[in-house]
């Protein structure tokens, strides 16, 4: 039986017609930017996550450009940000004028600790990227113990909660990402950044303007990013399936423990507290080429996201000289994503397991 990697369809059918009807709302109202589905959506989503504003943007790197600027970040600072994790997190950093500093993370939860972070640290440091990796929730709080603001970068994370507070309510503030295939997905690109400082809100919405309230004065050079309103219409439809499909991506976790795929692999670690809305399930092996190969042999669909980690992709190398990443290293060469989605059923990731025991020795 094979299996994809992820399975954004199936979830997405039983909504189409609704999803047709928003498109063509838009369609007849013709009002494309900055609409009312997008003041609705960026409503609905501040409630679902729990902060005073939401606001929609291109994408969720520029996400983290604009939410960065908005917190002060510029020129001459530091902005301390996992190497494990996806390009953009780092990427999005010297748009700002600052430089990112690349930091380790830990090794049962792949993210990023007060511990890891404070090595990192220099008086020049004006503000953490703590990533809540692949729907796992960093520990915030700890890491602004340190007395650093965070932005949470939940690109991965929409859905996932710890202690009862969603990941996007912990920080200083938070960006989310609507790329197709992320737990909450556009039909294109798309973003948001949500905080409860209404100060943060404001240059927010200045800056994916233009730098402009009106578009008559322009008060910063800000940037053209923002959701557009089809997406927003789109997104509407999704947002109240969404803790319906993190339960789902929860219980395909649960599948694979009970499957006894833990034997076998190292399975990944919530954090205390944490209900991770899984967006990727990602394993370690230390023997991780013949698991793709086993996979592969089976149909099943899998992926090495991060081989290589940021601070050693080319455009980071002169950023990252000096830099020592033992658990980066390591996650890089031993991670791989198997298949996870709401709708993965318990005889699917009982497939995956038997067919990663068939090659690999439980541990022991
Ligand atoms: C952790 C992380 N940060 C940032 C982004 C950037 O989001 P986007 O692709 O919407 O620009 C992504 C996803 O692609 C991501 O996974």
């Amino acid at each position: 039986m094979p299996v994809p990697l992820f399975n954004t369809s199936d979830p997405i059918a039983p909504l189409r017609e609704r999803i047709d009807a928003a498109i063509r709302g838009v369609l007849d109202d013709q009002r494309y930017i900055l609409g009312p589905n997008v003041a609705a959506f960026e409503r609905e989503l501040a409630g679902y996550v729990g902060a005073r504003h939401a606001i929609g943007v291109a994408n969720g790197t520029d996400a983290l450009t604009i939410a960065l600027r908005a917190m002060g970040v510029g020129a001459g600072d530091e902005v301390v940000v996992p190497s494990f994790t996806f390009y953009a997190s780092a990427e999005a950093i010297p748009p700002t004028g600052a430089r990112p500093v690349f930091c380790d993370v830990d090794p049962d939860t792949m993210m990023v600790t007060a511990e890891t972070v404070r090595p990192a640290l220099t008086p020049r440091t004006r503000a953490v990227v703590a990533v809540h990796l692949f729907g796992n929730v960093a520990p915030v709080r700890e890491i602004e113990a340190l007395g650093v603001p965070v932005l949470e970068d939940a690109a991965q994370a929409v859905g996932s909660t710890v202690d009862g507070a969603h990941a996007g309510a912990l920080g200083t503030a938070a960006t989310f990402s609507f790329f197709p295939s992320k737990n909450l997905g556009a039909f294109g690109d798309g973003g948001a950044i949500a905080t409860s400082d209404d100060a943060i809100a404001e240059r927010v919405r200045m800056l994916r303007f233009h730098g402009s309230h009106d578009k008559v004065t322009y008060e910063h050079v800000g940037y053209n990013s923002r959701l557009d309103e089809l997406q927003a219409a789109i997104l509407r439809v999704q947002l109240p399936e969404l803790d319906r499909w993190a339960n789902g991506r929860r219980a395909a976790a649960r599948a694979y423990e009970e499957a006894g795929l833990g034997d076998v692999v190292t399975l990944p670690v919530a954090t205390a507290g944490a209900a991770p809305a899984w967006h990727l399930y990602v394993v370690r092996c230390e023997r991780v080429d013949e698991l793709a190969a086993a996979l592969r042999a089976a149909e099943i669909g899998h992926k090495a996201y991060y081989r290589v980690p940021i601070h050693r992709q080319p455009a980071m190398l002169e950023l990252a000289q000096s830099v020592d990443l033992p658990v980066t290293d390591d996650l890089a060469r031993t991670h791989l994503a198997i298949p996870m989605s709401p709708v993965l059923t318990v005889d699917q990731a009982a497939e995956v397991a038997s067919a990663a025991r068939a090659v690999l020795a439980p541990v022991s």
